[in-house]
């Protein structure tokens, strides 16, 4: 059996519940996405981890979700609305962010909505632009790892607030598995007293703006570091609670409206409901999880 296969058998051994979802995740992945998570999956037994291991990662996640799903359909709020409430028990815990960000990772692929997404993300990255290139909170660091390897931007530059993110992210680009990189920096800084006195030819910041409390700050600092050509790339959650979720977004237009309140402009916009039978408007209406990618201008 290989690794794809027993990483699934593994998940579902401890998670039956979670089978016609994975079932139907599955059916949307191609040979060329289930080669990636298999090459994702040898980086971590390279990197010593197991199989049961990355399973209980992966089903760690979806149950934290899962939890806080509950609380929010009953309270209609996340659980958490100060970053001090979460930061040691997530950010600075690095036993948990690692299971976290390995789970997270793992679901960019066994998550439609999160598949959704990193296609996005794999299909809009400019392929041939210069400068430099700049993500807040790589996490896992495969968005990162993806962005040295099909962009031709001469220098990239990684910034997150978790020791764990920053480790992980370094890892994944010097196992070599997805190729030599030698123009990078990965480091650690909080983007709130981020004052790099440049600004930078592609920004990314992925599934960061629901983890702050002034998220309007955020898009004002990334305007600030834009040039006026800058690809900049965002994603964020409306109405999904997870542990450490601390800025609920209630709709597309209470996102926008921070957006444009950044003097930032909507060039495209993602929306990937968490069910894919029901329309956004029952799920705004429902309350239920929208993953949001978007590609802003500065305008
Ligand atoms: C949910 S993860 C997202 C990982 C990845 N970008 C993705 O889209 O899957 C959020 C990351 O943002 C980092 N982060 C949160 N607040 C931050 C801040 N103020 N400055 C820099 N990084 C931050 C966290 O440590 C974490 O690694």
């Amino acid at each position: 059996m290989d690794l794809f296969d027993s990483l699934i058998d593994e998940i579902l051994r401890n998670n039956e519940i979670h089978r016609s979802f994975l079932t139907n995740s599955l059916r949307q992945l191609t040979e060329e996405e289930k080669q990636t998570l298999s090459n994702y999956i040898s980086f971590f037994i390279k990197d010593g981890k197991s199989i049961p291991y990355i399973a209980e990662c992966y089903n760690t996640m979806v149950k934290d979700t899962v939890t806080e799903q509950i609380f929010f359909l009953k309270n209609k709020k996340y659980r958490y609305s100060r970053f001090s409430e979460v930061e040691s028990t997530v950010y600075l815990n690095d036993d948990y962010m690692e299971k976290y960000m390995i789970g997270l990772g793992v679901s960019s692929f066994l998550w439609p909505q999160h598949l959704k997404i990193h296609r996005f993300f794999l299909d809009k990255m400019p392929s041939n632009n210069p400068g430099t290139y700049l993500e807040i909170g790589p996490g896992h660091g495969f968005y990162f790892m993806d962005a040295m390897k099909k962009t031709k931007y001469s220098f990239f530059e990684g910034i997150d607030i978790s020791p764990k993110s920053i480790s992980m992210t370094n890892g994944i680009i010097d196992s070599g598995l997805f190729g030599k990189f030698d123009n990078y920096s990965v480091y650690q800084a909080d983007f709130i007293q981020f004052n790099p006195g440049k600004t930078y030819d592609a920004i990314v910041m992925g599934e960061v703006l629901e983890h702050v409390e002034n998220p309007s700050f955020f898009l004002e600092k990334i305007y600030s570091i834009a040039n006026k050509d800058s690809f900049i790339y965002i994603t964020t959650v409306i109405n999904a609670p997870a542990v450490d979720h601390i800025y609920l977004f209630d709709s597309p237009d209470s996102l926008k409206e921070l957006i444009l309140k950044a003097k930032l402009s909507v060039k495209e916009m993602l929306l990937a409901p968490a069910n894919e039978n029901m329309s956004v408007e029952k799920h705004l209406e429902k309350k239920l999880p929208i993953v949001v990618a978007l590609i802003l201008l500065k305008s």
